[in-house]
């Protein structure tokens, strides 16, 4: 089993972190660890509806309390494939870039970090002050990747779910958990 944690910040951008669960619960050797801050809960209800918590916790085996600092996660002795932070807002990017790690889903992003192990940033905010900028830059020099969801206009969506759906199945791609590319690749036909 590899297990996977999806931090939900509160940016903009609820969709991805609902597809990016399915998309994880759907893979048979995936065992999905979910932790959603304060302000996540809030543009989960507002982007999704009253639901959507519920809905997403469902698809994780583990919830845990953005409050629970003991929770597994919250050690690099607990073994994981990697973290998806989607959407991270720039109060968690802050956070993490400066080991502020003042919740669960900072300190988890924390421990991939210190255990040289994936940490994809689905950072969302525009447009960007020098500040944000520098902690993206400072977050990358860590060993972080930084994936703003900015559309591929290239592959023609037609709806926003088709955009949700690529920037979701990219930033899964990047934990490179052994499974073919959830992602379409390019045919090189522009
Ligand atoms: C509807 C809504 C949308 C927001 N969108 C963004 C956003 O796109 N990017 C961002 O950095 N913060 C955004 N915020 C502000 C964050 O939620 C706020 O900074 C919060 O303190 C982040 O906390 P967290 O990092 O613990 O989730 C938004 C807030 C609300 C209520």
């Amino acid at each position: 089993m590899k297990r996977v944690v999806l931090g939900v910040a509160g940016a903009s951008g609820a969709a991805i972190a609902m597809r990016i669960g399915e998309l994880l619960s759907g893979l048979p050797d995936v065992e999905l660890h979910l932790v959603v801050s304060e302000a996540g809960k809030r543009t989960l209800a507002h982007e999704l509806g009253p639901d959507a918590l519920d809905n997403l916790v469902r698809l994780a085996q583990h919830n845990y309390s953005a409050n629970d600092i003991g929770a597994t996660i919250a050690s690099g002795s607990f073994k994981t494939a990697g973290m998806i932070v989607a959407p991270c807002s720039m109060r968690s990017l802050a956070a993490i870039a400066t080991g502020v790690s003042d919740n669960l889903l900072t300190r988890a992003a924390d421990v991939q970090l210190k255990e040289r192990r994936k940490l994809i940033l689905i950072a969302r905010e525009t447009p960007l002050h020098l500040g944000h900028l520098r902690n993206m830059v400072a977050v990358t020099e860590m060993g972080a990747t930084i994936m703003p969801p900015v559309p591929a206009f290239y592959r023609r969506p037609e709806t926003i779910a088709d955009i949700v759906d690529h920037i979701a199945a990219r930033a899964i791609d990047q934990l490179d958990l052994g499974h073919p590319p959830l992602g379409l690749e390019w045919d090189g036909n522009a």
